[in-house]
């Protein structure tokens, strides 16, 4: 038997956007990854009531309206299956579901290496429960946000969905729980946006075929995943000069494959001339983010570094364990 569920007003949920320190791409082939949450960009979805049907409406795309069970622009689509799923589950529950709709905005620069599909997916489910007088649980969180991951970039290996729904940073493999890790201490990350940027979904067939036809690609992905638990062993003792190196160990691996280009090669050049423990790409490359771990005093020369490098944006981060990261934007011309 149904229930009736009293409307809220309106609701609003965000979800962070994810930095990948080690192990993208691997973490398709059931290779474990190390990725954390990056709070100072956030998507934000708002769900208000609405006398029928649930519509979805995306700042990015101001002149697409997704209406559920009728029309789907190609864009939202991934948003969509996110909410979709989140219906059916708020359905096998016995409530019944409200007609809303649903306003997405986001600070993510997509296809930059930062998981603004993902912290749309998770944003938009919380937003969809809350609505409903509900929370997700975390599991559930993660499956759904993962299948709208799957219509947006094809094969996915549900990290991002994991990372962004996390409060700090985790060990991830394909199909597990993704396990909280424990920082040794405070540390400096740069995150520096090359403001070119690459579609996902092309990026991971472009490895699979690389995989495919050449036993060093395939090689070069195995090795990426081992470097991830080096990373989570001497991250968790604090060893973050190792760490670094380890990253820099990552980036070359990554160049390998084909995933940097010339202007991720020279602001991830520039960090470690400023300073920084190691550098890399992160996210699944052709263009996007690189990131830069540093210590805490070399921050604000290693963003410089980077803009002058190339990038369009660095974001100095100091990650402090279990409290809130400060963040001073640099911008680029
Ligand atoms: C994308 O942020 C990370 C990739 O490893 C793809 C995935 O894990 O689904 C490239």
């Amino acid at each position: 038997m149904s229930t009736v569920v009293e409307p809220v007003a309106q609701v609003s949920e965000h979800a962070p956007a994810k930095l990948i320190l080690v192990g993208e791409h691997a973490v398709v082939y059931g290779e474990p990854a190390v990725a954390l949450p990056f709070p100072p960009l956030v998507a934000r979805a708002t769900a208000l009531p609405i006398e029928v049907g649930v519509r979805i409406r995306s700042d990015r795309y101001p002149e697409l309206v997704a209406d559920l069970g009728q029309s789907l622009p190609e864009a939202l689509r991934p948003v969509a299956a996110a909410v979709q799923g989140a219906l059916d589950a708020i359905a096998r529950t016995g409530k019944t579901p409200l007609a809303f709709e649903l306003h997405l905005t986001s600070q993510i620069p997509p296809g930059s290496g930062l998981g603004s599909s993902a912290a749309v997916a998770v944003a938009a489910i919380r937003a969809t429960f809350a609505l409903h007088g509900s929370s997700v649980m975390p599991a559930l969180l993660r499956m759904l946000a993962t299948q709208a991951e799957a219509v947006a970039h094809g094969n996915s290996s549900g990290l991002d969905p994991a990372t962004v729904a996390s409060d700090g940073p985790i060990r991830f493999v394909r199909d597990h729980a993704p396990v909280p890790l424990r920082v040794g201490a405070p540390f400096g990350l740069v995150v520096a946006d090359s403001g070119q940027s690459a579609p996902t979904l092309e990026m991971v067939a472009r490895v699979r075929a690389q995989r495919e036809a050449d036993p060093a690609a395939a090689e070069a992905l195995t090795n990426l995943g081992a470097l991830s638990d080096s990373v989570v062993e001497r991250l968790e003792a604090g060893d973050y000069a190792e760490v670094g190196t380890l990253l820099d160990q990552a980036q070359t691996y990554l160049a390998d494959l084909g995933l940097s280009t010339e202007r991720l090669d020279a602001v991830v050049a520039a960090a470690r001339r400023a300073g920084a423990y190691g550098a890399k790409l992160s996210g699944a490359g052709g263009g996007g983010c690189a990131i830069a771990l540093c210590p805490i005093d070399r921050l604000s020369e290693v963003a410089h570094a980077m803009v002058a490098a190339g990038a369009v944006t660095a974001w100095p981060t100091q990650y402090v364990v279990e409290s809130e990261s400060t963040h001073e934007p640099h911008r680029g011309a």
